[in-house]
């Protein structure tokens, strides 16, 4: 009875106390593998984890040596059938439990067990020792992942998701991050230097995109350029982008499309200031988040489709019913577009569409087809029975390329796709660049009297700005880039996927990882940018009075067109669009705050970075009335 008592005894305590090192071992090896801590929270987190376990093993030899004396009394007293009372002792057993001679046998056992507890004791500590050594193997900081779902719960908790990661890298004082959803790696950036590792030095590892809910919609099935992923697809696109599509002579043979449409934004606005002032042209409160977009809109239209309506239009100018739904929904997309969905990381939640985002997007590019596609589809036609012989637009370009066999390179498929992305990607930026713009300068009147004065010094008042100008205008450019630096269209830059390991700033970034350059924390990083938050032209003159304002930051400072194989292709389409929808604003009207209002509200939307309210300002005409546009 007391051998069954004893051996009972050890067995619990051996059954209860050993597989906790073995759990801990895979547990504790495995979050360290993984763990997203900066380097010193980690140590912290070393010396607490270790803490434990030194109190833990402390305990667990106590144990193992209590057997060892156990088993050296208890040959000593071979024989002697009376109970051992240091066995007691040091078991904490009472006399009665003690065990006889002939538990021996088991003892046998449990040195067995104290063998293998060492080994894995030792195993431990080694891969603490080895891990700690290596920061290579460390992936950056970020929020403690939880087991199984990693950082999922944050995820849902922390909305908007952008804010939430700004605001702990902030806190943890770090300028790359790791979060972990699903299995995908999501790597913030702020920093210049090492946003510049990812698309200079390692460029061609982190040239993919990822796959996503969106960019699947918006692709037509990942036929497109911008967000497709490394691969031939990709390869064959941006070939036919470069060389047929967005290039310098095709820049210049769609001048008078882009002048056309120009001409009409004034004209557009002119017409509302006599509308609303009885003929007397004395100003009017303008709508300028509207007009800003819909001038984007015509543009990219009217190059693309060569056309400003889909269907009547408006005599003065404005958009019709068709036109405004165009660009809600090209706008609805590109919200959407890397929004950190749940499907985007958990596939196989998709099909319940938890967020409700797969409905918006489906719904919204039925609405772009339905415009897009019977154009599309009669040009194709046009071309395929002869009707059209020459291109004027960009989709005649795109109709008209041909294989090395002289048949048509592009599918119907991959044209509607590639329509619909140039769209995209023309239609946000420029727009929301010049309404900050605009709010900014109109509250600070030194700025906005500046770029004024430079465009009446360049241009004068005896005619209408062109592109031509544009190489002059260097102060109004550095408005524009202030505003690309301060109120970015997006948080991030568009998703860098890398196609194999790396190590980046000393981390090691897993093939996979989404990395995801932040335009909000390049652009604000108070480390690179003196005040960052106070508009502030000047600043991007000091640095180029030389050669002039690029809008372009090759040293990522900020991220206006990025750089490197996935950098943007339509700079020089991008910087005309901007830069003509600034100086035709200004040079034709004055610009100040509704009758009524001392200052524009500059706050900024919470969920994105658009102002938190529509840029409604008062414009005066400031030319003569005959400059302005009538068609
Ligand atoms: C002010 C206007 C614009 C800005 C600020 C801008 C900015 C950008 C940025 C930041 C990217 C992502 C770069 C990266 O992944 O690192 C991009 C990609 C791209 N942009 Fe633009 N863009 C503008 C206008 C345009 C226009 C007008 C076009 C075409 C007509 C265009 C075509 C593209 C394409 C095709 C890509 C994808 C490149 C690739 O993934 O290979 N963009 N753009």
């Amino acid at each position: 009875m007391k051998i069954i008592d004893q051996f009972n005894l050890n067995i619990i305590f051996y059954i209860f106390l050993l597989p906790f090192p073995i759990i801990f071992f895979f547990f504790f090896s495995h979050f360290f593998s993984t763990c997203p801590r900066t380097k010193h929270s980690l140590n912290n987190w070393i010396e607490i984890e270790s803490q434990t376990w030194n109190n833990y093993s402390h305990l667990l030899y106590t144990k193992i040596s209590a057997n060892l004396v156990l088993l050296q009394s208890r040959l000593s007293n071979m024989g002697d059938n009376s109970n051992s009372t240091l066995f007691s002792s040091v078991l904490f057993l009472s006399p009665a439990n003690a065990a006889t001679i002939d538990d021996l046998l088991s003892h046998l056992n449990f040195l067995l067990l104290t063998f293998i507890t060492s080994i894995f004791f030792i195993l431990t500590k080694f891969k603490f020792k080895t891990s700690t050594n290596s920061k290579a193997m460390l992936l950056p900081p970020g929020p403690a992942p939880w087991p199984l779902v990693r950082n999922l719960p944050h995820l849902l908790n922390n909305k908007p998701t952008f804010r939430w990661i700004h605001g702990f890298m902030k806190e943890m004082n770090t300028e790359i991050a790791c979060i972990q959803l699903g299995n995908v790696h999501v790597i913030p950036v702020t920093s210049p230097e090492i946003s510049k590792e990812f698309l200079k030095k390692h460029d061609a590892v982190f040239a993919s995109r990822p796959i996503t809910m969106a960019s699947e919609y918006s692709s037509g099935g990942f036929l497109t350029t911008a967000v497709v992923p490394w691969g031939d697809q990709w390869k064959k696109m941006r070939r036919v982008l470069a060389s047929n599509v967005i290039n310098p002579s095709t820049f210049r043979w769609l001048h008078d499309k882009r002048v056309e449409e120009t001409d009409n934004l004034v004209r557009y606005v002119y017409n509302q200031c006599k509308i609303s002032t009885s003929n007397n042209c004395l100003g009017s409160v303008i709508n300028l988040r509207n007009t800003a977009r819909q001038y984007s809109g015509n543009a990219i239209r009217k190059m693309i489709l060569n056309t400003r309506y889909f269907g009547e239009g408006k005599k003065d100018g404005g958009p019709g019913v068709e036109e405004e739904q165009h660009v809600e929904s090209l706008f609805t997309v590109l919200a959407h577009l890397y929004a950190f969905s749940l499907s985007d990381y958990f596939p196989w939640l998709r099909v319940l569409d938890i967020d409700g985002h797969e409905k918006t997007v489906r719904e919204a590019m039925n609405t772009i087809n339905k415009y897009h596609d019977p154009i599309v589809d009669q040009r194709v036609e046009q071309w395929r029975n002869g009707e059209k012989k020459e291109a004027e637009d960009l989709l005649d370009v795109f109709i008209s390329v041909k294989d090395s066999n002289g048949e048509p390179l592009l599918s119907v498929a991959e044209i509607k796709a590639q329509c619909t992305e140039l769209m995209l990607a023309a239609v946000d930026n420029p727009s929301n660049a010049i309404e900050w713009a605009l709010a900014e300068m109109i509250n600070q009147p030194r700025v906005l009297g500046k770029a004024v004065e430079e465009i009446d010094r360049v241009v004068g008042k005896e005619r209408l700005v062109q592109e031509s100008d544009f190489q002059q205008l260097n102060y109004v450019k550095a408005c524009i880039k202030e505003a690309f630096r301060l109120h970015p269209i997006a948080p991030f830059n568009l998703p860098h996927v890398s196609n194999a390991d790396a190590i980046v700033a000393g981390y090691f970034i897993p093939k996979g990882s989404h990395v995801l350059l932040s335009r909000l924390g390049l652009g604000r990083n108070p480390r690179i940018w003196e005040e960052p938050l106070i508009f502030n032209p000047e600043r991007h003159l000091s640095a180029s009075r030389a050669q002039g304002v690029d809008l372009n930051e090759q040293d990522l400072r900020l991220i206006s067109f990025s750089t490197g194989r996935r950098g943007c292709t339509g700079i020089a389409f991008g910087s005309a669009m901007t830069v003509m929808l600034l100086v035709r604003l200004l040079q034709g009207f004055t610009w100040s705050p509704p009758p009524g209002q001392e200052e524009i509200d500059l706050s900024e939307s919470r969920n994105d970075l658009f102002l938190a309210k529509p840029l409604h300002a008062l414009a005066k005409p400031r030319l003569h009335s005959s400059l302005y546009p009538l068609h």
